[in-house]
């Protein structure tokens, strides 16, 4: 079979009867229909409005201190630091004016395993000696005696009275580092850094969707959301301060302030979500089972495992790898990533094969290669499915007719098939007319865009101190 090839339905008729029913009820079972779509996306609406009316609603709707979309013109050097799911990031991005490109240098710092579980001194450790590796291996200053500025990406849910502070209010993405939730990690990352006496002054904390949609307004001003579709999954937009009521704060209510919306929460009490047996096990398996109930049935953290499960089934009812010992690797919690997912879908039989040995150290036949493939099909399209009511949910309550999604993440970068799935179901959940000449909600790119986001902000931030609009900035010390 070539690679990227159906699995046919005479490939699906060859299987043994037993394994063609689980197959029809797996893929049953992941099947969202245009009708659940937009039920989903109804619901999201009422959680996102819950979210800005009253603090402690299932989702936290988070006022991020980001006032309106940057005009384009900010400029000058910044430090970011970004710390997602799976990589630390460090880089030093350079604005320019009059639209030339910008320009950033980075390195990558390995995120060991462990640190998920380690102590913030650990991670704060590990932050600040990589800051500090940066510095000097890239000869960073600013030709002043002033501290460069530094931007934080921190991409896990904070609640923010200033844009340069933020209480951590939970753990998300498999993280649990202990002396963390209920702190100002602004306050231990400025801490750490003094302790090393780094030449950095932190300007901003910021999430990564507030930051992948500042990154493309930046050039793009059709942009009117920023969508992370990775690790985790969370998007963010711009609302008038008079439309969230539970802000307390004297700015004109027509202000736009960025929404992160920490969506991965939806439906947390699960009153609309279709879960499978395999979803429940992944939050009943969770070191926080009642937490992020729609990130774990959508994000890339997750697809792999939804994956293994049902591989793991199919074993167990003799279906699968019969014969096999199948219980050293693919018993194994998050052995196999959304990488192994989409490489089912897009990979040569022969390569499949291969990552089965591989990775799992099973030998995959014919039925096995032609059950997996149409099981990573219906995960990764159910996940992209999902992805839209969420953004759905934003346009609908806004009142948006068009305008770019701006998405960052792996699953919307690296998943060959995610953008078509995601625009196919966007229009059945709008009800886009089939004779458009365009699409009016695009997905566009915005790779990079939790480190430049960073820099755009810290420069906004720094422009508003300086107008002396300081109203939810903190700026302690000297930067300008
Ligand atoms: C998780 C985090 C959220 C982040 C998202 C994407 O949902 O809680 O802050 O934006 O992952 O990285």
């Amino acid at each position: 079979m070539a690679a990227g090839s159906d699995t046919t339905t005479r490939d699906v008729r060859l299987l043994p009867a037993a394994l063609q029913k689980e197959l029809k009820r797996i893929e049953a079972d992941f099947t969202l229909d245009t009708a659940m779509l937009k039920k989903i996306t109804e619901r999201f609406v009422e959680e996102l409005r819950e979210g800005l009316e009253k603090p402690n609603q299932n989702l936290a709707m988070e006022a991020t201190w980001v006032l309106g979309y940057p005009s384009g013109k900010e400029a000058g050097s910044f430090l970011v630091v970004d710390l997602g799911g799976t990589n630390l990031r460090i880089c030093w991005i350079t604005l320019k004016t009059n639209a030339q490109p910008t320009e950033m240098e980075q390195k990558r710092y390995a995120l060991p395993a462990s640190i998920k579980t380690a102590t913030s001194d650990e991670l704060w450790d590990l932050i600040s000696d990589s800051v500090s590796d940066f510095i000097k291996e890239f000869k960073l200053h600013n030709g002043s005696s002033e501290p460069l500025p530094l931007g934080f990406t921190f991409s896990y849910p904070l609640a923010q009275d200033y844009i340069d502070h933020g209480k951590l209010k939970t753990w998300t993405k498999g993280f649990d580092i202990k002396g963390m939730e209920g702190e100002d990690i602004a306050a231990q990352f400025r801490s750490s850094l003094e302790k090393r006496k780094l030449p950095v002054k932190l300007v901003s904390v910021i999430n990564d969707t507030t930051g992948a949609m500042i990154a493309s307004a930046y050039l793009d001003p059709e942009t009117i959301v920023g969508g992370i579709f990775g690790t985790g999954c969370n998007a963010a937009y711009m609302e008038n301060v008079g439309s969230i009521p539970k802000l307390k704060t004297t700015l004109p209510k027509d202000t736009k302030m960025a929404i992160n919306c920490e969506y991965g929460a939806f439906d947390n009490s699960h009153q609309v979500l279709p879960r499978t047996k395999y979803d429940i096990e992944i939050c009943r398996e969770s070191a926080r089972p009642d937490e992020q109930a729609f990130e774990k049935m959508s994000a890339g953290l997750y697809l792999g495992e939804i994956f293994r499960l049902v591989m793991l089934d199919l074993h167990e009812q003799g279906l699968a790898f019969k014969g096999q010992n199948a219980f050293d690797e693919l018993n194994q919690a998050f052995r196999l990533d959304t990488e192994f997912l989409s490489g089912m879908e897009h990979n040569t039989d022969k390569e499949i094969q291969a990552r089965f040995e591989k990775t799992l150290n099973l030998k995959a036949g014919r039925d096995e290669l032609v059950v997996s493939r149409r099981v990573a099909e219906s995960i990764a399209l159910r996940g992209a499915r999902l992805c839209v009511c969420g953004i759905a949910a934003i346009i609908k309550k806004k009142g948006i007719t068009k305008g770019h999604v701006a998405a960052d993440g792996s699953v919307a970068i690296k998943h060959p098939g995610f953008r078509k799935r995601w625009t196919q179901a966007m229009g059945e959940v709008l009800d886009w007319p089939s004779n458009r000449t365009e699409d009016p909600i695009i997905m566009t790119n915005a790779e990079d865009g939790s480190g430049i986001g960073a820099a755009v902000i810290s420069a906004m931030t720094i422009k508003r101190k300086n107008d002396g609009l300081t109203e939810g900035i903190k700026f302690e010390g000297s930067t300008k």
